[in-house]
């Protein structure tokens, strides 16, 4: 079952007006329910003790995973260049060991050998110059230290799912409101754009990641695909049906019901993927 509250961080007022909304997002907890799936298994590799120095590098604006790696960490650090963090932390209860610094990851402002684990998904596609954050990671981290990154790939099958029948009725209302026709592939290519990732990337993300690690002393290196074909097609459904209802493709109010839904097609086709849409790799610092 997931867990209401993932991430969430208490207002430092609460009024009249938005006690129901934030009793709400409480619940609800960090909407990305894709997510929140793929961070139990970072969770688990991650294995974090209450002696850590952790840092998170790009959290995002909720710092969900950050929020919920600090109750279970000595320290956190997280950093992003995201300029709106800042306003969003200002009126927050910010745990006392959760640290934001608004940065680049490309000169993380730490000392040498500085933290036991590093924990970075989805930023390392987004820039331009990979290379010099992971030469920072290494530089950063202490000897023995683990670095953990999540990678998506862009919906592979989203265009195959575009051509089922059972999706024609939403594809027609997409385009209704709209005043282009959306095809699969504008949305591919949106979302390419929205997050500012390099193309390049989904050629072979495995092998884009593991030669990056592979330029530094990095040891122990273990790819684990999540994310099957099958899932990956309820994932594109969804991703279609708001598309047409909302005109945006958030995953809305029942993320929490998809969760669950979610887990329960992996746990039926996830054995020993070969590929799939997210590749979770984890390397030490020799
Ligand atoms: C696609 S989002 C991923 C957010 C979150 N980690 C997740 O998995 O959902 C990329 C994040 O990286 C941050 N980012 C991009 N370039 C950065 C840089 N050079 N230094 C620090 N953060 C960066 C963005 O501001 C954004 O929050």
């Amino acid at each position: 079952m997931i867990k209401p509250g993932f991430g969430y961080l208490f207002p430092k007022t609460i009024y009249i007006n938005n006690c129901i909304y934030e009793l709400k997002s409480w619940f609800k907890g960090w909407d990305n329910f894709v997510k929140r799936f793929l961070f139990e298994d970072a969770f688990k590799i991650l294995d974090l003790n209450k002696k850590d120095y952790f840092l998170e590098i790009g959290p995002g604006g909720s710092l969900a995973f950050s929020v919920e790696a600090s109750k279970k960490s000595k320290m956190v650090y997280c950093i992003d260049s995201c300029k709106n963090i800042p306003t969003y932390l200002k009126n927050r209860r910010k745990p006392e060991n959760l640290n934001f610094v608004l940065g680049n990851c490309n000169k993380l402002p730490f000392a040498n050998n500085f933290f036991d684990k590093i924990f970075i998904s989805d930023v390392i596609p987004v820039l331009k110059n990979p290379k010099k954050c992971i030469s920072e990671i290494f530089r950063v981290l202490k000897t023995g230290g683990l670095i953990l990154t999540i990678n998506g790939n862009n919906y592979p099958l989203l265009e195959e799912v575009w051509k089922e029948q059972e999706m024609e009725d939403f594809i027609i209302k997409i385009n209704k409101k709209s005043k282009n026709k959306i095809t699969a592939n504008f949305y591919l290519k949106k979302n390419i754009k929205l997050h500012q990732t390099q193309s390049n990337f989904y050629k072979n993300p495995k092998k884009a990641i593991d030669v990056l690690l592979k330029s530094f002393r990095f040891c122990e290196i273990k790819h684990v695909f999540r994310v099957s074909s099958v899932s990956e097609k309820f994932i594109c459904r969804l991703l279609i049906k708001n598309l047409a209802n909302n005109g945006d493709w958030g995953f809305g109010e029942n993320q929490m019901q998809y969760f669950n839904e979610l887990k329960n097609l992996e746990s039926k086709n996830s054995h020993e993927l070969n590929s799939g849409l997210f590749l979770i790799s984890s390397a030490k610092k020799r």
